[in-house]
């Protein structure tokens, strides 16, 4: 296993599992060394053990923080995938709207679990901003719609917070449309506008906690998070999305290469213009 025993590999494990969700089979080994290696010289500690009992009886909330920080993946892009953007353009946003006028309520909230450096929280304000301007809607604003944008990692929540992208992350996905209306060039930064910065809540959150404190939702983006989950986790995320959600038109969406199985008791599959959603079950 190269630079990491096998009793090593199983404390970290367990720690990062009990920790994060995030479940590490014997092949991903050199997760651990690739990332957490410079944790062990920056701490001084000699080896992933020394690093376990530190993390554990000093409980020194920095040293775990750095640990969540490296070991998660923060892969994202600007509309990433497209279809549930479209889905939430064509399907859902005329609905709540409709919900709207009808006076039943004034505030539809939408999740964005596992938002990472707030791509994807920032395409749907984007998103939701153009489209109201786009159709001329006034009775409707922005302020309508609540987005609340959940990470684990505060070193992501950090830099969604700024809004400050550089051109490489800039580039991934984001059509020149959207970066002319919406971002100012600052330096060598792409500076998001206060106006859509503003519209999003960032807060630290891990999804293995109970959600209850968080409120009911209408949508929930939980897209590429629970790939790195056991089976037992992801179904009981999904249980407790199911439970967060809004009736009758609360909807989910994954990734698009995510397998979603045994989700029968509580989503149906939805299809729209090319895409899959998830609706509640009533
Ligand atoms: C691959 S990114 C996906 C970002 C975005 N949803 C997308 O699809 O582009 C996964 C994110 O999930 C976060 N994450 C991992 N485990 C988590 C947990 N237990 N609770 C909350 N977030 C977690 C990671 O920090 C990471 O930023």
């Amino acid at each position: 296993m190269g630079d990491i025993t096998s009793r090593q590999f199983d404390l970290m494990r367990s720690y990062i599992e009990e920790e994060c969700g995030i479940a590490l089979g014997k092949e991903k080994a050199y997760l651990i060394t690739n990332r957490l290696s410079g944790l062990l010289t920056e701490y001084n500690i000699p080896d992933y053990e020394g690093l376990y009992y530190t993390l554990k009886n000093k409980k020194d909330p920095h040293l775990k923080e750095r640990v969540i920080d490296s070991i998660t993946t923060n892969e994202t892009l600007w509309f990433r995938d497209k279809t549930p953007f479209r889905t939430l353009e064509e399907v859902l946003l005329p609905k709540y709207i409709e919900e709207v006028r009808a006076g039943g309520r004034n505030r539809i909230r939408i999740w964005s679990a596992g938002c990472s450096t707030g791509q994807e929280p920032y395409s749907i304000a984007m998103l939701i901003n153009r489209y109201l301007a786009r159709e001329g809607i006034r009775d409707v604003s922005p302020g309508n719609f609540e987005i609340l944008a959940t990470d684990i990692s505060r070193r992501v929540l950090k830099i969604a917070e700024a809004g400050k992208y550089d051109d490489l992350s800039i580039a991934r996905g984001l059509d020149l449309e959207y970066r002319s209306r919406y971002f100012t060039r600052e330096g060598r930064d792409w500076v998001l506008d206060k106006g859509i910065r503003d519209r999003v809540e960032f807060k630290q959150f891990n999804l293995q906690n109970n959600f209850v404190a968080l409120g009911k939702f209408d949508v929930i983006f939980c897209r590429y998070v629970t790939i790195y989950f056991s089976p037992d986790l992801k179904r009981e995320i999904f249980r407790k999305i199911a439970t967060a959600l809004n009736r009758p038109w609360g909807v989910l969406f994954l990734g698009s290469s995510e397998v979603f199985t045994g989700y029968g008791d509580y989503f149906t599959r939805m299809l729209h213009n090319g895409g899959v959603y998830y609706k509640v079950k009533e």
